[in-house]
This record gives C-alpha cells, structure tokens and sequence, in this order.
C-alpha cells in the first residue's frame, strides 16, 4: 500500500503559486496520487478544490486547523470544520506544535478533534517532544501524555498521528531511523492497547526533503510523512512523493 504524503504549506504561498505548482506537481507525479494531501492555507482551499477537479486528480486536500466550534455563530476569526469541508478538504491537522505555541492547550485540541470526527474529517493529530525532554530521556511519558488526549474524544474512529519532534522543525536535524521506528512503534502500540477498535495511520515529521525520504519510509512501522519546507519546492516535493 502506498504511504501517505502530507504537505504542510504553513503560512505560504499565493494564488498564483498554488497554479503553478500544483499543475507542475500533477504532470511530474508518477504516483497514484491517492496518497497527496495539500494543507494549503484556509483561504486558497476552495481554488485548489477547483484545479484538483478540473484535473480529475486524485490528490486530496487538508486545513491546517479547524475551529473548536462547528457549524456557524458568532466566533469572529474563526474556521468551522463545515465551512472547510465546503471548501473541500477531507482532512485537517490538530495540534501543530505551532498552533500548540499559539495557545492550543489539550482541552482546546480535544474540542478541534470532537468537531472533525463529529463531521466526518479525518484528524492529523500531532504531537512532539522538545529538545529538553528529549536530551533528558523523557520524550516517551511526555509523549503518552499528548496520546491521552485521545481518550477524552467522544467518538474516536480512525485517525492520522503524526509523530514530529519540535527540534527536527525546520532545522535539517532529523533523530536515527532507529529513534523514529521506537516513537512510531510505541504510538502504534498505544493506539492498539486503548482503542483496539480503530486504526491509526502514524507518520514521521519534521526536515524530511528529497534526500532522506527513502530511508525514513524504509522504516517498516512509518506509514508516511509530513513535509514542511520541501513541500513548497514543487521538483522536490514531486520526488518525495515518487517515493511513496
Ligand atoms: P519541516 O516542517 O518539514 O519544514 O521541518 C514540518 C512540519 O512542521 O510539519
């Protein structure tokens, strides 16, 4: 089965951008294309929803986040998951480290990821110890602690965990193959011990690019990736995906 391959553009990227690439990207690919998500900001989802149709590609497309609250009501600034799915998108991530810096605490996160199940999004739950907690040996109970907030879901179902260490963010370090496949097992394990009911799909985040992609989907338990910085370079990000 082919791995899943998330791109995170973050807060990138313009109209025009979203054209260019995104035909580059379709005549380049030789993958299924199933397998692409495209977390575009919230504002160009619905243009590439168009250009994915107009294609009758197979990609698909994400939000980078999605309001606690759903449907409509008075919530200024705010995204419902109804008004993304609108747009288009099939998935969402939940609990980016950078919206978890932005004020994101794990109540705020078990709302967001009630509203995606609630609405049929498939979540992108991340999660990710720093450098202090990794150094000093405790990035597996700070780990477990992220998990937890899974058992306060309403309706847990199938899911997206993406496994991204916040010291292998936009750094170019990136830990072992052997480290990955501990933090990737001992998720997988968590999920099958509490909820036996669903699957998980668990990816590796943070610096993956052209060049170390291979080995990272090499690792047995890794079921894809999700890329930041390589995703806005459409060449690269084309020849991650050929990997998958
Ligand atoms: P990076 O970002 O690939 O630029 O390290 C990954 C992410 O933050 O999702």
């Amino acid at each position: 089965m082919s791995k899943l391959i998330v791109a995170n553009w973050k807060m990138n990227g313009s109209l025009n951008k979203i054209n260019n690439d995104l035909r580059i990207y379709l005549s380049n690919s030789n993958s299924n294309q199933a397998n692409v998500v495209f977390a575009f900001p919230a504002v160009y989802i619905a243009h590439a929803r168009n250009i994915i149709e107009s294609e009758s590609a197979k990609c698909k497309l994400a939000s980078q986040d999605l309001s606690m609250h759903s449907g409509n009501g008075a919530c200024t600034g705010e995204i419902s998951g109804n008004m993304l799915l609108d747009c288009g998108i099939s998935y969402s991530i939940i609990g980016h480290s950078e919206r978890r810096m932005s004020g994101d605490t794990n109540e705020i996160l078990i709302q967001k990821l009630n509203a995606a199940f609630g609405l049929g999004i498939i979540p992108i739950y991340c999660i990710g110890e720093s450098i202090e907690l990794r150094e000093s040996q405790q990035y597996l109970s700070f780990l477990h602690k992220q998990l937890e907030s899974l058992a306060k879901v309403a309706d847990i179902k199938g899911l997206v965990i993406a496994y991204e260490p916040i010291w292998a963010i936009g750094t170019s370090l990136i830990p072992t193959m052997g480290q990955i496949k501990e933090v990737i097992l001992y998720i997988k394990n968590y999920v099958s011990d509490n909820f036996p009911q669903i699957s998980a799909t668990v990816l590796y985040g943070g610096s993956v690019n052209a060049a170390n992609v291979r080995d990272i989907l090499n690792v047995p338990a890794v079921d894809g990736v999700l890329v930041g910085g390589a995703s806005l370079k459409v060449d690269e990000f084309s020849a991650i995906c050929n990997e998958a």
